[in-house]
């Protein structure tokens, strides 16, 4: 099967690849573009280990098409922290001891970020709800919340 070009933005920086037609968002990112952050977990939508930011709302990379992503735009946990400071979000995960394994905690981020974005006061329901996508099997999520209402702070 041929590859097929396409151009997008990845944090903020214009990518061309050329790539297979059932490479998936997830897979463009860690295998060709080196951005390991973004965890692959299930591959099939259930555990939010993969989430990424597109075009402002938070998905699960796994599920997205590489081949449709002409001219769209994505974060990665890569992409939020500014040189060598983490942001805000991880600084409050790390103080509240919301990560333990931390494979979960790049999507968490990026999902407690696409909330943020857009609500910048939460409740402890709109935080619940937007990370309810996003499965750990460390935390029981209390700190996690916690984390994501600091960090709203
Ligand atoms: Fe994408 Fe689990 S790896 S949802
Ligand atoms: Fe281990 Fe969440 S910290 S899965």
């Amino acid at each position: 099967m041929d590859k097929v070009k396409i151009e997008f933005k990845v944090n903020n920086k214009e990518v061309i690849i050329e790539t297979y037609p059932w490479k998936t968002l997830l897979g463009v990112l860690r295998d060709e573009l080196g951005l390991t952050g973004t965890k692959e977990g299930c591959g099939k939508g259930e555990c939010g280990a993969c989430t990424v930011i597109l075009n402002g709302r938070a998905v699960n990379s796994c599920l997205v098409l590489a081949v449709n992503l002409e001219g769209c735009e994505v974060l990665t946990i890569e992409g939020i922290s500014q040189k060598n400071k983490l942001h805000p979000i991880q600084e409050s995960f790390v103080k509240k001891g919301a990560i333990q394994c931390g494979f979960c905690t790049p999507g968490m981020v990026m999902s407690a970020y696409a909330l943020l974005q857009k609500n910048k006061n939460p409740s402890i329901e709109e935080i619940k709800e937007a990370i309810a996508g996003n499965l750990c099997r460390c935390t029981g999520y209390t700190k996690i919340i916690e984390a994501i209402k600091e960090a709203a702070k």
